[in-house]
């Protein structure tokens, strides 16, 4: 497969005034956010982004595995040293989302939803996925550093059975050439841009607007029970305000939702 990732190609497209810059490109890795956390507890500065063409043990949430198959997509992890609260860097996974959103827009037209509370999708199917994790060391409510990690499937490829119907790749919404690396700095600048600001909650706005849930008929989805709800809004802190079917209002600050197909 050809690998064609390479620092100085992004580094052309990336804004002079990026903080996202000291760029770490492999070919091959277990998974860039388990090496990002390692390079940050060694010292890596903020803004040391391990990039990889392929990753053997891709990490998700809730213990998953991310399918991230050579030379097809993105995946990278950022190292944040934020300075910021944990209520405040707990914004920075909705941020990473609409950056991701944006980066996709600007580079090829499209719009992309976001699905609470992480993944970005297109044309009902997801396209990324973000993991976002903090340092145990905490001094005065402050992480000693944050872990952003981000996989985007850009070509096509063979995906396991059980995730074809769910997922898809930027390719298969234009025929606009992509370029893994242009994507990958208007990713970093979009990212660098909200995270200077992440406490103004000005991109939940945005967020809000490129919901695929709201005013949807969902499931809350419990390890033990699947709850009927409809989903209200989303708030400033990013928590899905749903509807239960008695009338009564719940506030999910984390989990996992699905919609109902009617
Ligand atoms: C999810 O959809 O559950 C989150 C997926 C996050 C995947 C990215 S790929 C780059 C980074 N490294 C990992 O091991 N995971 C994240």
């Amino acid at each position: 497969m050809q690998h064609n990732l390479s620092a100085e190609a992004i580094l052309t497209h990336l804004n002079p005034d990026c903080s996202l810059n000291r760029l770490q490109i492999f070919d091959v890795i277990d998974s860039t956010n388990t090496a990002a956390k390692r390079m940050a507890a060694e010292g890596a500065v903020h803004g040391t982004v391990v990039i990889a063409e392929h990753q053997t043990a891709g990490r998700g949430r809730l213990g998953r595995s991310f399918h991230s198959p050579d030379a097809k997509g993105i995946y990278l992890s950022v190292v944040l040293r934020l300075g910021c609260d944990i209520a405040t860097a707990a914004l920075t996974t909705p941020a990473a989302a609409v950056g991701v959103a944006r980066a996709i827009n600007r580079v090829t037209g499209l719009e992309p939803q976001i699905k609470w509370v992480n993944d970005v999708y297109l044309g009902g199917r997801k396209v990324c996925g973000i993991l976002t994790e903090a340092s145990m060391e905490v001094s005065g409510g402050v992480p000693a550093f944050l872990i952003l990690g981000i996989g985007i499937n850009v070509e096509q490829a063979v995906f396991p059975e059980e995730l074809r119907p769910i997922v898809t790749a930027i390719s298969e919404h234009t025929d606009a050439p992509l370029d893994r690396n242009e994507l990958i700095a208007a990713l970093l600048n979009e990212l660098d841009i909200l995270l200077s600001s992440l406490s103004s909650r000005e991109f939940m706005e945005e967020y809000r607007f490129r919901s695929l849930l709201i005013g949807k008929e969902i499931n809350v989805l419990r390890p033990d029970q699947t709850i009927p709800a409809t989903a209200e809004s989303i708030n400033d802190d990013g928590h899905l305000i749903v509807r239960l079917e008695d009338g009564t209002l719940l506030t999910l600050s984390s989990g996992e939702v699905s919609v109902r197909l009617k």
